[in-house]
């Protein structure tokens, strides 16, 4: 027998008889055999279209690449970000857009797992994870968040208790099977859905999902981890840093404050303003649908609502 060796990803070596045999990690190469494949999973990163941004996506890459040579080439997965693949499709970063966007994609991967830039992903860890599961049927996993009171951001949801709704962490990814994917590509083409803003879209998407205890609610994996477990070893995925990691405070000659208002507020409320936080700032400007000189305001010639949301 020859004495050639060549190194073989995932710890096995090759020789040159013909036979594979494996070593150390012996476990990892028995579960390779079990046909742990990751081009059934399509990564798609909530990526966005700006210098520090990009630069986040290519770490995502370059940590994501790094792990392909220890993969098969018939197993390599594809990888989409928002602010390269779908430029042109608004909303992104709500999901929602994104559930029409894949279907037509839908090229032999049967979960989807979308992830912040930040996120780290292990390849074969999700990949093992999702092998046990079977994407014909609706699965909806991730990092459990849940509301110990309620919140005016997830406009007070179950009032009588908070907890029972869990949401998932963006940050921490999350996956979708194909069949609810499908499932809600359907909902979003054929129900007359209400989607006119979005304030906190892992838990309006969450909502959606679970449409009202009829869909599918989210499954907590603990695998994938918060920024204070990012440390474990067990985790499939984890977060790099706690953010916002705002670094150095900007210069108040940095900032600049729009407040907008309308006629009916122009004598009760910027008179607060002006007189508590209005003070603080350098740069403020106020803008109306009408033009006020005592204030002043800037006329906005777009047509008012009588009510909405935090306007
Ligand atoms: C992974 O799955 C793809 C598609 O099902 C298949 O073509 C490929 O051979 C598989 N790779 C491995 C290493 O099993
Ligand atoms: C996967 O789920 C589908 C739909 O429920 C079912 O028909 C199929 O038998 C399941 N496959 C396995 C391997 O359990
Ligand atoms: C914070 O700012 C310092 C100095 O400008 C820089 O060296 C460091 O990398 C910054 N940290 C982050 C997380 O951006």
């Amino acid at each position: 027998m020859t004495n050639l060796l060549l190194n073989f990803p995932c710890g096995c070596w090759i020789i040159l008889t013909g036979f594979i045999t494996c070593f150390a990690p012996l476990l990892k190469c028995i579960e390779a055999g079990r046909g742990e494949n990751a081009s059934s999973i399509l990564f798609v990163i909530l990526s966005q279209i700006n210098d520090f941004h990009v630069k986040e996506a290519e770490k995502f890459r370059h940590h994501f690449n790094s792990q392909l040579d220890n993969l098969d080439k018939s197993s390599w997965p594809q990888v989409l970000s928002t602010h390269e693949h779908f430029l042109d499709i608004p909303g992104t970063w709500t999901i929602f857009p994104l559930i029409d966007q894949l279907v037509p994609l839908h090229t032999g991967w049967s979960w989807v797992f979308i992830c912040e830039e930040d996120t780290r992903v292990d390849i074969n860890a999700l990949a093992r994870l999702l092998q046990s599961k079977n994407a014909s049927e609706h699965h909806f996993l991730g990092r459990e968040l849940r509301d110990h009171e309620t919140t005016i951001i997830h406009h007070f949801a179950f009032p009588d208790n908070p907890l029972q709704f869990a949401y998932p962490d963006f940050r921490a990814g999350i996956v979708l099977s194909i069949s609810l994917v499908k499932h809600l590509h359907n909902r979003l083409n054929n129900e007359k859905l209400k989607i006119e803003f979005s304030i906190d879209p892992k838990h309006e998407f969450a909502l959606f999902v679970w449409d009202e205890g009829r869909g599918t609610p989210l499954v907590g994996v603990k695998e994938f981890c918060s920024v204070d477990q990012s440390y474990s070893s067990d985790c499939i995925t984890r977060q790099l840093f706690k953010f916002p990691d705002c670094n150095e405070t900007i210069k108040e000659e940095d900032l600049f404050v729009a407040v907008k208002t309308c006629e009916k507020f122009h004598n009760t409320r910027i008179p607060i303003v002006k007189a508590t936080w209005g003070k603080e700032t350098k740069y403020i400007e106020y803008f109306s649908e009408i033009e006020d000189r005592s204030i002043p305001t800037t006329k906005l010639d777009v047509p008012n609502t009588e009510r909405g949301e935090n306007t």
